[in-house]
């Protein structure tokens, strides 16, 4: 029903020819799974030129929230749409805390992505001091309800959700497959009916060793990977082990 995404943040990495070392890697990949990477703003008309007819997807990693005009080192959603993007990350952890993003940028940004006809990937998550304090509910339930107030709920819903706790980017330490789905379930509660088809991504340390247990829980998604989409032996893993659901 809810066709899995496992998509590759490559973050600030790469070069040209890393690039294409790493997509040889990635051709003739197999899996019923959606797969997307999001490599740096500079390589994506490399990324799609390659991947053009591959059935790979590709997204950036951030977005203006502004349509066009002076706004100097900003891209808009409308070119990133023109070059061949289908997706975009907003709200990315990195983007809130190194970046300063507030909930109320982020909302902006997911409208403008949608508004161009990109497809946001929304990513929400808790620090470790705020999953100490019992707050992780509260502050991915305000993260969300910040789009949802400006977006609306079913905009919302045709997008996809990233659950990225933040104690569990580049850690290594990944949240149990319990309690990825414990959020998950949450986020999808908080959704409604209408969040019956929303796909929501795990993302933070997933390796090839325990994706499939993440796979297998009812409400993830597929994944949003940082570290080992670098590689294409394992990103290829991950993205057989996602599989449809009946
Ligand atoms: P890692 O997979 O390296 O932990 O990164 C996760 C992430 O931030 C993906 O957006």
């Amino acid at each position: 029903m809810r066709r899995p995404l496992v998509a590759g943040n490559w973050k600030m990495n790469g070069s040209r020819e890393a690039i294409d070392l790493l997509l040889d890697g990635l051709s003739g990949i197999s899996t019923t799974a959606e797969v997307a990477v999001f490599p740096p703003y500079v390589y994506l008309p490399q990324v799609v030129s390659t991947l053009c007819g591959s059935g790979i997807d590709v997204g950036a990693q951030n977005v203006s929230e502004y349509q066009a005009g002076a706004y100097t080192g900003e891209v808009a959603a409308d070119m990133l749409l023109d070059i061949g993007c289908r997706y975009v990350l907003v709200g990315h952890s990195e983007r809130r805390s190194l970046f300063g993003e507030k909930d109320r940028q982020v909302a902006e940004k997911f409208v403008a992505s949608q508004r161009s006809g990109l497809i946001p990937v929304l990513c929400v998550g808790e620090t470790l001091e705020q999953r100490a304090s019992g707050k992780t509910l509260a502050v991915i339930g305000a993260q969300l309800d910040a789009v949802l107030e400006r977006a609306g709920l079913e905009s919302v819903c045709n997008g996809v959700i990233a659950y990225e706790p933040v104690w569990a980017i580049g850690t290594g330490k990944t949240a149990t497959a319990e309690q990825a789905q414990e959020i998950h379930r949450e986020i999808r509660q908080q959704l409604g009916e209408p969040g019956m088809k929303t796909r929501i991504l795990y993302g933070g340390s997933v390796k090839a060793a325990n994706a499939a247990e993440l796979f297998a829980q009812q409400d993830v998604d597929g994944a949003l990977v940082g570290g080992a989409s670098l590689d294409s032996g394992e990103f290829r893993e991950i993205c057989k082990k996602a599989y449809v659901a009946n």
